[in-house]
């Protein structure tokens, strides 16, 4: 079977940590959608490490790893992300797999994406500027290379046609400033040096594994409230991130699905340009930008930060499918003596509890419940028992309100800052 672990927010959760912590029950962890957008963070034994592209279980000894069909790959990129886990002790070539049919990211996909957020001017995304939407596109458009066509006759000539077509397209958008000669160089350089890593029919080798018996865990990227479809559209990214995409990004057929995670924050964030009716514009959108660290693991930016979102919670949950909750950062909150959860959203239309369609374009004040915040320190917490009383309260709340347990409660980063209930 195959469990997929998802994030039901506008990514960040803590899908990294949560799929490291999972990976010993499993025996292949898998990314089926996104690309190096995505910043996941592990920390153990007092390191912390971040991944962009590799799946979360490649820190575990003997467990396969593998990169979807749905994932867009970036050689230059990740490369350097292999260089970084083998330094620090794994044997990468020995537990990953990348599916010969996971698109390229080109450098022309790069700059395009730079000349297009720039020519959106005010009405930018705020991508990661990693190339994913270009790359999407041209997957979509037929038009995009493959991993697996690297060892296929004729493909420098198929690269240089398609960066010639970008080319030009970045040229009139207006960016002119960049050496392409440079950056194909250190692409080839890049696609030479992952030749030694192996690549595989994965939705076949998947199969296989499924029929073996052996437990699967599929990591999603980015957020639901990001979903090319079911996000805040056009502020999305450019794969379905709900649970529905493990199956297109994997090959995996939906009988053989079995648990969903969802996993969100104890409040919100959101990294880049769009809609998020909860946000907090003072100070304490401010204390909890600072507390909880909410600087992007991929960009640095800072993140935008605001209350828990139910409404938006309750469409992931449905979307998904999620049959089991998990929190990250309750931590943060401890000395907040109130905290806030919307339950609503409300308009000139009136009061609702759904995602209104063109929410991009609403004026949207959330309606607030409030619950009495947990004082003290629960970052050595390693049991529900042992939590403040008033979390408790709240955790059961969430449960009520979604009708779902919430299993799992994160007190830190670190591995072992993990409560199972
Ligand atoms: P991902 O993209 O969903 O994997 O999440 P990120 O790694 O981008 O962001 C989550 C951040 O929160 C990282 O810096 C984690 O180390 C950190 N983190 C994860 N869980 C917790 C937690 O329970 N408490 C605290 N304080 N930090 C956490
Ligand atoms: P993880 O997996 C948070 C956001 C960007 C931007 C929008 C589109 O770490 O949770 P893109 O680069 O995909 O064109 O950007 O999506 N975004 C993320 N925000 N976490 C992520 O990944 C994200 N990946 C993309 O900030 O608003
Ligand atoms: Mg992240």
């Amino acid at each position: 079977m195959v469990d997929v672990l998802l994030g039901l927010q506008w990514g960040d959760e803590g899908k990294g940590k949560i799929a490291d912590f999972l990976t010993p029950q499993y025996d292949v962890v898998c990314r089926f959608q996104g690309g190096p957008n995505a910043g996941h963070s592990l920390e153990f034994h007092g390191q912390k490490h971040v991944l962009n592209t590799i799946p979360s279980g490649i820190f575990h000894p003997g467990i396969q790893n593998l990169i979807g069909n749905g994932v867009v790959i970036d050689p230059v990129k990740l490369l350097a992300e292999i260089s970084r886990v083998e330094a620090a002790g794994v044997d990468v070539a020995a537990s990953l797999l990348i599916s010969k049919k996971a698109h390229l990211i080109l450098p022309t996909h790069r700059l395009l994406d730079q000349a297009l957020e720039n020519a959106k001017g005010a009405t930018r995304i705020g991508s990661t500027l990693r190339g994913i939407g270009p790359a999407y596109k041209d997957k979509t458009g037929r038009t995009g290379l493959r991993i697996g066509d690297v060892t296929l006759p004729g493909f420098e000539q198929r690269y240089h046609a398609v960066a010639a077509f970008h080319k030009q397209n970045i040229e009139y958008l207006g960016l002119t400033d960049f050496d392409l000669d440079a950056m194909n160089a250190e692409f080839f350089a890049a696609v030479d040096g992952l030749r030694r890593f192996t690549q595989v029919d994965s939705e076949y080798w998947l199969h296989e594994q499924i029929l073996a018996g052996r437990k699967i865990l599929a990591e999603g990227a980015q957020g639901s409230m990001l979903d090319v479809d079911f996000g805040t559209y056009p502020y999305v990214t450019s794969s379905n991130t709900i649970s529905g995409g493990a199956c297109i990004g994997l090959g995996i057929a939906p009988r053989y699905i079995g648990k969903v995670s969802g996993i969100f924050k104890a409040y919100c964030t959101r990294v880049g340009e769009g809609p998020f009716p909860t946000e907090l514009l003072d100070d304490t959108g401010e204390w909890l930008r600072k507390h909880g660290n909410e600087y992007g693991a991929t960009t640095g930016r800072p993140r935008r930060c605001g209350w828990i979102d139910l409404v938006a919670l309750k469409y992931a949950i449905m979307l998904s499918g999620v049959n089991e909750l998990i929190m990250m950062k309750s931590d943060v909150l401890s000395s907040m003596s109130e905290i806030k959860a919307g339950i609503g959203y409300e308009d000139v239309d009136g009061t609702t509890d759904q995602i209104p369609f063109g929410i991009a374009q609403k004026d949207i004040k959330p309606v607030y419940q409030t619950f009495e915040g947990w004082q003290e320190d629960i970052t050595t917490a390693r049991n529900v028992e042992t939590l403040p009383a008033t979390l408790q309260t709240y955790v059961q709340f969430l449960e009520q309100f979604f009708r779902i347990k919430l299993r799992i409660i994160s007190v830190g980063p670190s591995r072992e800052q993990t409560i199972i209930q």
